[in-house]
């Protein structure tokens, strides 16, 4: 009897192990360490069974060492709602930009984490290519989501990313797009300041998204947001070298309806040496569509260039502007406890449309100095309320 019951413990201890635990090192697929072997078709292999297993939660093992990938699709749906990458290692892109158009997206998946682990994009060859001719086999279009970000999620649902580090991605480091429920958390992204149109982390047409306690410099936006985002909460992240935190740009492209950004949340934001530290951007377009329910709070500027602006007349370069008042809609944006330094003598710009002038804008708290003097305010079709402290004065 007690030798039954033992032996039925085991098979029980078995088929619950089975069952609940599958771990897939890439080693095992055929991967190797070093750099010089494309480690695509492992990680593939990999990923395949993970997805189309039934046993929950299925590990991905990548393991220390050096992985070459030259661009990677996951694509669900999978039967597997739980997929863990267990990154201990650095996925890294070719060299030169020649590869795929993308180092790794996932595409309608969802339940999949990723923890740990370092994604190289070698960008330096492109941005070199950038700087000097602007004729570069890819990558030189810069507008809306970029084609060789270092990670895309797309059409995808309860994600988590936790301590990863994006360095030299070509363009953007991160993008969500078209996601509900992503979570990222303790992030290091690094870029030199001279790359260009490297944004850190972009979310668009996206809802719920958490991004904590994250490290970002680079060369365009740290993080910026576009279209279609709502329910976005940002906190506890230090920017800066970068182009700041931005919603937008929005109403690029003249003739389409585009969805508005609400209800973001910008709390505990640190940032370095910035160009904009909080900045609202609209092209003088035609283009309908709004910006509201958004508060900044509890934020240091350190050298700042643009501390606090809007700007509904935003044309980089002077190219190819539309040269139309703005009609996105501004209205509801709180900024409160705003304190530290701008390196230019207007620390708060709202420069908003003459034919939808911003409304509901709220400043409370601030302190911002230039050469320690106070700084100036701009305001333009600007208006709202002003409470406490306000260095410089408020202009609303
Ligand atoms: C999972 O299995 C389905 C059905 O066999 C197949 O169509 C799909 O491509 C598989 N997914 C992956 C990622 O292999
Ligand atoms: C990954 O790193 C962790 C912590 O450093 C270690 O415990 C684990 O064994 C490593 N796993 C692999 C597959 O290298
Ligand atoms: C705003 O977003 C937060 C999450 O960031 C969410 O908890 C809250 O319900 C949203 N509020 C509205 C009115 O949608």
């Amino acid at each position: 009897m007690a030798s039954q019951i033992t032996l039925l413990f085991h098979l029980f201890s078995f088929l619950s192990f089975s069952s609940t635990i599958s771990s897939y090192n890439i080693l095992n697929f055929g991967a190797k360490q070093g750099g010089n072997v494309d480690c695509v078709e492992a990680i593939f292999r990999a990923w395949k069974m993970a997805c189309n297993s039934s046993s929950s939660p299925a590990n991905i093992y990548i393991p220390n060492g050096i992985f070459l990938i030259s661009g990677v699709r996951f694509k669900g749906p999978c039967v597997n709602k739980k997929i863990n990458f267990m990154i201990n290692g650095t996925l890294m892109a070719p060299p030169g930009y020649t590869g795929s158009s993308e180092l790794i997206t996932f595409d309608t998946v969802e339940g999949i984490s990723i923890n740990g682990g370092v994604l190289d994009g070698r960008g330096s060859r492109l941005w070199d290519c950038k700087l000097r001719d602007k004729k570069c086999p890819r990558g030189a279009t810069t507008s809306h989501l970029a084609k060789s970000q270092s990670l895309e999620f797309t059409n995808s649902k309860d994600i988590e990313i936790r301590r990863l580090t994006s360095i030299d991605s070509e363009l953007f480091h991160i993008v969500i797009h078209r996601c509900d429920n992503v979570n990222l958390d303790g992030l290091s992204i690094v870029g030199p300041k001279w790359s260009p149109n490297t944004d850190g982390i972009h979310v668009q047409m996206s809802t719920k998204v958490n991004i904590r306690n994250t490290r970002i410099k680079t060369g365009d936006d740290c993080i910026s947001i576009g279209p279609g985002t709502s329910a976005l909460w940002v906190e506890n992240i230090a920017c800066g070298p970068g182009h700041g935190i931005s919603i937008g740009s929005l109403g690029k492209d003249e003739g389409l309806k585009e969805e508005g950004v609400h209800n973001v949340t910008v709390q505990n934001i640190l940032f370095l040496g910035s160009d904009n530290g909080l900045r609202i951007k609209t092209w003088g377009s035609n283009v309908e569509g709004y910006v509201r329910g958004i508060i900044f709070k509890h934020v240091v500027m350190n050298n700042v260039i643009n501390p606090i602006i809007i700007d509904q007349n935003y044309c980089p370069h002077n190219e190819n502007c539309p040269g139309k008042d703005s009609s996105i809609q501004i209205s509801d944006v709180e900024y409160r406890n705003i304190q530290g330094t701008s390196a230019s003598p207007i620390a708060i710009k709202l420069d908003c449309s003459p034919t939808n002038p911003c409304k509901g804008l709220g400043m409370s708290n601030i302190k911002l100095t230039y050469k320690e003097r106070p700084a100036k305010s701009f305001c333009k079709h600007a208006s709202g309320h002003s409470a406490g402290l306000m260095i410089p004065p408020s202009c609303l």
